[in-house]
């Protein structure tokens, strides 16, 4: 794509030139756009740009170390990556809570605690790096109407962190250009089209309490029913699919005894914009198959249910 390559080469010495020998830190989630504005920065300055990824232990399974061997030291790019396995942490302060803005507000918090601490120990940065694409931008400028949840991704941080300018480098871009800016960096396929996961990850797919079992537990299925609907030939055709654990356990039989376990709940969308949604209607077998698997393979559910609800009334996540 001739429109691209000649983006990613006018980007990369625009970067270098307005960057010279400049410090430069990127909150790095995983998702598209700030591994692109990443790429494009180590492209540009190689190791004077240093890469923070959070592990919040809410991720999909093998996500961080999916991330960390893209970025990492064994990975493809020249810059600094430091991980930080901050689960533990994560747990421990959402012990007994229950409530999903209590539950957004912490998640978002402790991020930036913990950004700052990493972005102490690194010392003074002139600029601080923002996967801000172009939608971004037209939202940001609209006054919001009432808040049905309050959004967390990696765009809250500046005023924790000691720096001088923000770059933005992929601004003035659609979601489907980032897409092909990955691609024309050799950034892998599976992380150019991985679909939309919110910042504060699974930890509102769990509804009510997180605890690690439970996240065990939707990492399980949700890689299942992730796996299926790949083998299907589904995935690409998707707005957006996943599942969710649900606080209800109910009764259930396995051989000759009875069960009290969890029900997994399946979400699969089509939207053009996420602002509304229409449930996909996948075929019978493939439900069929990710239920029997997620029943047999996941320990602690004995029950999985199909979401037909449309966006409004629900909202896409379940909290
Ligand atoms: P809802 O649940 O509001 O979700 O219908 C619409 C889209 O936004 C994603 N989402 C988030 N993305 N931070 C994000 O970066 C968040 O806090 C957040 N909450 C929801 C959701 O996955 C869907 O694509």
């Amino acid at each position: 794509d001739w429109k691209m390559s000649s983006f990613v080469e006018t980007t990369i010495a625009q970067l270098r030139e307005r960057i010279g020998n400049g410090k430069v830190l990127c909150a790095l989630s995983g998702g598209v756009d700030s591994s692109v504005a990443a790429v494009l920065l180590s492209k540009a300055i190689g190791k004077q740009l240093t890469c923070v990824f959070v592990d919040h232990g809410l991720l999909r399974k093998n996500e961080g170390d999916e991330v960390e061997a893209v970025f990492g030291p064994n990975g493809s790019y020249e810059l600094n990556f430091i991980r930080v396995n901050a689960q533990q942490r994560y747990y421990e302060k959402l012990k007994g809570v229950t409530e999903p803005e209590a539950k957004r507000m912490i998640i978002g918090e402790e991020f930036i605690r913990v950004f700052e601490e990493e972005a102490r120990k690194i010392g003074a940065v002139d600029y601080l790096v923002q996967g801000t694409i172009y939608p971004d931008v037209i939202e940001s400028g609209l006054g919001k109407s009432a808040v049905i949840k309050s959004h967390h991704n990696v765009g809250g941080l500046p005023d924790v962190v000691d720096f001088k300018e923000i770059v933005e480098p992929l601004r003035m871009l659609f979601k489907d250009e980032v897409r092909k800016v990955g691609l024309e960096l050799g950034i892998p396929d599976y992380l150019v089209y991985r679909q939309p996961f919110p910042g504060p990850g699974l930890g509102i797919r769990i509804i009510g309490e997180v605890t690690e079992e439970k996240v065990k537990i939707v990492q399980e299925a949700d890689y299942i029913y992730r796996e299926e609907i790949a083998k299907a030939g589904l995935d690409k055709g998707l707005g957006q699919y996943f599942a969710a654990l649900t606080n209800m356990r109910s009764v259930g039989v396995m051989g000759d005894f009875r069960t009290y376990d969890y029900a997994i709940a399946l979400r699969a969308v089509n939207t053009s914009d996420f602002m509304t949604a229409d449930a996909a209607q996948l075929p019978w077998e493939v439900l069929g198959k990710v239920t029997n698997r997620i029943v047999n393979e996941v320990k602690g559910v004995n029950r999985v249910m199909y979401d037909c609800t449309g966006k409004p009334p629900a909202t896409i996540e379940f909290e």
